[in-house]
């Protein structure tokens, strides 16, 4: 939540620091600011919506483009509603600090009061307000530097932050510094510039070296000297590790799409092959997961797996559950991460969590991760996001490998978090004696034809068009399926709600007859997942309960498929595979389903309303 850019060298730091926040603004983008230093004048511009609100202002005025050195903000609005005061960055009483922030500070309110009788007075509504004032008056009153005032106000902080912190007093340095909120800083060549975000994609094009700081560290930037990373808490040096980052400018472009949620939906086929690239070995019938296989006693002695995550990881882990209790036979639980944190849980050494995460810096999962280590429980990890702080934290773990995904609402994470979960599946499975040689080589061969038909499936983007063109009005949806298809029908309302703003549920078919079936009548589009393998005849029948109630019927069956058509409104065919993989083709229709409607209904579908894509605030 909430993207951090700065920058400090050479360059003019404004078309930077810009246009970081644009590949930034994932993150949130409810409204939008940027401090530049010419070295005279502090300009702080900054405004209420998206970057490109905040480029007209600073088109405006050219003057407010100039200087070396500068840092910007792209929010997700936690203290105070999006309008521009509360807009980042914040400057201080005296109006030599600024400050950019993501992350929240719980105890602001009492260090707001505390500030208030200092004689402090506050503009905004923000705890990021509160915390360039802290630093300001530890500053005063300590007679320190801006890195030791940095330090000390942090220690009196108790939340979470990524920081940049600039002084006008010293205006060759910034300070960062980070706890539960990620924060990269791009180093140039010979410490002669430093490039500092949320992650590595505002720098990517200048630098490949950059230091991933870690909770509870701070760094202290000055041109040509370098970096210097402490521990906030007791002051010790950290010795810092430059990175050679691997991602590339295409990854993170459009690359000739519209939107990157249509891009991402066609990567699939090439994300879903390095998911499994070098994993998978049907002629050997092998499996090989560096992170299974180095504890595997602990997967084959676990009493349970429980998989935390949220939101569309979440639906995933439903996913991971059907298939790993099916061919492993472990019992699995899955928990929204947020209720697992703080229920209580019975967690023994005996268990194994498995959290997955795109970002792999969702702030309740991670915190289930701490709480199940406490407990003794060994970790799994399933991320996307390379070194991020899940993939971090976590025992083990497997990249899910897809590439960078910015569009808000998750297609190619959901369907490479599968793959993985069919892996893994499919390795405890083995190693428990539980499958054969011969249908573990056959499920991976299946697997390998994922791809080319998913590449089939897309084919089908007009008939899903003109689907969308017939509904794009409604106001309520059905999503239904049975077995390993319930939670895409859970996945297929979500997205429709993310992007569309159009209310819909997910449900097991079969449940429909307690509650939903109540709302069923001629307006109400119900999309329902009958492929052949997979409770077909009983799908069936729930297709003409709802023909008898007047619903607008839409279906996902098999290619080749005589029966639901002739009771179904539409029908969209998607090719053969086994019951087990069916998840990740019977998603793609709804991706896309989704997508068309937000276009049509002319949504912002990369940057849906009130969403954020990496939510690092509980
Ligand atoms: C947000 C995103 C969702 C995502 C969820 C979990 O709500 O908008 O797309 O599924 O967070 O994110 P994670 O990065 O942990 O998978």
């Amino acid at each position: 939540m909430c993207g951090i850019t700065g920058y400090i060298g050479y360059r003019e730091a404004y078309p930077i620091i810009i246009n970081g926040l644009k590949r930034l603004e994932y993150r949130g983008y409810d409204s939008a600011g940027v401090m530049l230093y010419d070295g005279k004048e502090i300009q702080l511009s900054k405004t209420k919506g998206k970057v490109s609100d905040l480029e007209e202002i600073t088109n405006k005025e050219p003057e407010r483009k100039k200087g070396n050195i500068g840092i910007g903000h792209t929010r997700w609005a936690t203290h105070g509603v999006p309008n521009n005061v509360n807009s980042h960055p914040h400057i201080s009483k005296s109006g030599n600090l600024v400050i950019v922030h993501n992350g929240i500070i719980e105890n602001y309110d009492t260090l707001r009061k505390e500030l208030i009788s200092r004689g402090y007075t506050f503009k905004s509504d923000t705890d990021s307000e509160v915390l360039i004032n802290l630093i300001e008056e530890v500053k005063t009153q300590e007679n320190c530097k801006l890195g030791q005032a940095v330090q000390l106000a942090l220690n009196n902080v108790i939340g979470a932050y990524s920081i940049t912190v600039f002084d006008k007093t010293k205006p060759n340095e910034l300070v960062v510094a980070r706890l539960g909120s990620p924060i990269a800083i791009g180093v140039g060549e010979n410490n002669k510039e430093f490039f500092i975000a949320s992650d590595a994609s505002p720098f990517i094009e200048y630098t490949k070296d950059a230091i991933y700081l870690e909770d509870e560290e701070l760094a202290i930037i000055k041109i040509d000297k370098g970096i210097k990373v402490r521990k906030i808490k007791d002051d010790s040096m950290v010795d810092t590790h430059i990175q050679k980052l691997k991602l590339s400018l295409d990854q993170i472009e459009k690359g000739g799409y519209d939107h990157f949620m249509l891009k991402e939906i066609h990567e699939q086929p090439k994300a879903i092959i390095d998911t499994y690239r070098g994993r998978m070995l049907p002629n050997e019938g092998i499996i090989r997961m560096s992170g299974i296989d180095n504890h595997i006693n602990k997967f084959l002695n676990a009493e349970r797996i429980i998989i935390v995550a949220c939101g569309t990881s979440w639906h995933a882990g439903l996913v991971g559950e059907y298939l790993i209790e099916d061919k492993a036979r472990i019992p699995v639980e899955v928990e929204y991460a947020s209720e697992f944190r703080y229920r209580n849980p019975i967690i023994t050494s005996k268990d194994v969590v498995i959290a997955i995460s795109q970002s792999g810096e969702t702030a309740d999962t991670l915190a289930a991760i701490k709480l199940a280590k406490s407990k003794g429980a060994f970790v799994f990890g399933i991320c996307n996001v390379v070194g991020s702080s899940i993939a971090r934290e976590t025992h083990a773990g497997a990249y899910t490998h897809a590439g960078p995904e910015i569009g808000v609402a998750s297609t190619k994470a959901f369907t490479t978090q599968i793959t993985v979960l069919a892996l893994i599946s499919l390795k405890l499975a083995s190693k428990k004696g539980e499958i054969s040689k011969s249908e573990l080589r056959t499920f991976m061969q299946e697997m390998q034809l994922i791809p080319k038909k998913i590449e089939s499936l897309l084919k089908v983007d007009n008939k899903v068009k003109e689907i969308a063109a017939v509904y794009k009005e409604a106001t309520n949806c059905l999503y239904l399926g049975r077995g390993f298809n319930f939670p895409v029908a859970l996945e297929g309302a979500l997205k429709l709600k993310e992007i569309s703003y159009i209310h819909a549920e997910g449900y097991p078919a079969a449940e429909m007859k307690h509650g939903p079936i109540a709302l069923i009548d001629e307006n109400m589009p119900i999309f329902v997942i009958a492929t052949r393998k997979g409770h077909y005849e009983k799908v069936v029948s729930n297709i003409q309960e709802i023909k008898s109630r007047s619903g607008k019927i839409i279906a996902i069956v098999t290619e080749g498929d005589t029966q639901v058509k002739e009771i179904a409104d539409h029908v969209i065919e998607i090719p053969e595979t086994v019951e087990a993989l069916t998840p990740l083709l019977t998603t793609i229709p709804f991706q896309l389903l989704s997508y068309h409607i937000a276009v049509m209904l002319d949504k912002n579908v990369d940057q849906p309303r009130n969403l954020a894509k990496s939510v690092t605030v509980e």
